[in-house]
């Protein structure tokens, strides 16, 4: 069997969302084709209002296209019922916020839980799970507190620990350090990076921080809600760039080149200060 095809996990095709908006149209995705690996650590980038957010969404089944496909683990999900779907990111999805959306009343291990208990996990085992991963986090000491009582860097720590309960085989996450300073930013996209290359699972972020493009195997740039380019880190650190509009099938250009994140991949490791 193919391995590529074994390997795939997500694959996007014709994905087109169109809003209405009293008579007006807003075409936010206008034909979008893009895949996954397992594994595969994918940053979104793109301009305000280029439709980062809609395809994310879309993606995490949390809203539906207005045309194409989108099958993740063998499912169609555009096509999903609502309780299927429901039970669908139960199982496999995991999502970070930019705004952390921590339940104010709970404490970060009960915040952390959360998702384990729709999975049916006992309560002993939950707060086992919870607590290696606010360790993992660096919150051990903050188990017990509540959102209120941790600094923006520390809520969305919790929120990072919440995401990967459950070792849903997909992350996504919007903005993820899109409410904190840049020291503090590359500190947290360290800790999500690590975290999902350790269980080998799926990363899907969207951020307007192109500090954080280093991280990405697999870079989508969008403009207008269409693709401009896919950057992919390819084995040994060299990159492939697949560009929409390319008519020349000249994949050296000079251009190719000077836009391509490469360089920048190959000094991961150097970009945290
Ligand atoms: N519910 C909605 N109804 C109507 N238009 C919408 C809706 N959601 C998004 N849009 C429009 O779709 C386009 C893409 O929006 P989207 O939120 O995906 O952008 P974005 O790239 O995430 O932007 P930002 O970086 O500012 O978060 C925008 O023009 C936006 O106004
Ligand atoms: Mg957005």
């Amino acid at each position: 069997m193919n391995t590529k095809k074994q390997d795939m996990i997500i694959e996007v095709n014709d994905l087109v969302k169109t809003y209405l908006l009293g008579k007006e149209r807003v075409r936010a995705l206008r034909g979008v084709d893009f895949t996954i690996n397992r594994g595969e650590i994918v940053i979104i980038v793109g301009s305000s209002g280029s439709g980062k957010s809609t395809l994310l969404n879309m993606l995490a089944g949390l809203e539906k296209p207005t045309k194409g496909n989108i099958e993740i683990l063998g499912h169609n999900i555009a096509k999903m019922s609502e309780n299927k779907l429901t039970k669908f990111r139960q199982k496999h999805i995991g999502f970070i916020f930019q705004s952390y959306n921590l339940l104010p009343t709970m404490t970060a291990l009960q915040n952390v839980s959360l998702p384990l208990v729709f999975k049916g996990v006992a309560v002993k085992q939950r707060e086992r799970e919870a607590a290696k991963l606010l360790s993992a986090v660096g919150l051990k000491t903050h188990m017990f507190h509540k959102p209120t009582q941790m600094s923006g860097g520390q809520q969305q720590r919790v929120g990072i620990a919440r995401a990967f309960a459950g070792s849903p085989e997909i992350v996504f996450a919007d903005e993820p350090t899109g409410n904190l300073d840049s020291k503090t930013s590359l500190k947290v996209m360290d800790l999500i990076a690590q975290l999902a290359r350790k269980k080998r699972q799926t990363l899907i972020m969207v951020t307007h921080d192109r500090a954080l493009i280093p991280y990405g195997d697999q870079v989508i740039d969008i403009l207008d809600g269409k693709i401009q380019t896919i950057t992919k880190k390819a084995e040994g650190g060299s990159c492939e760039i697949d560009k929409e509009d390319d008519t020349t099938g000249n994949s050296n250009s000079v251009d190719d080149i000077n836009s391509c994140q490469c360089s920048d991949q190959c000094h991961r490791d150097t970009v945290r200060s």
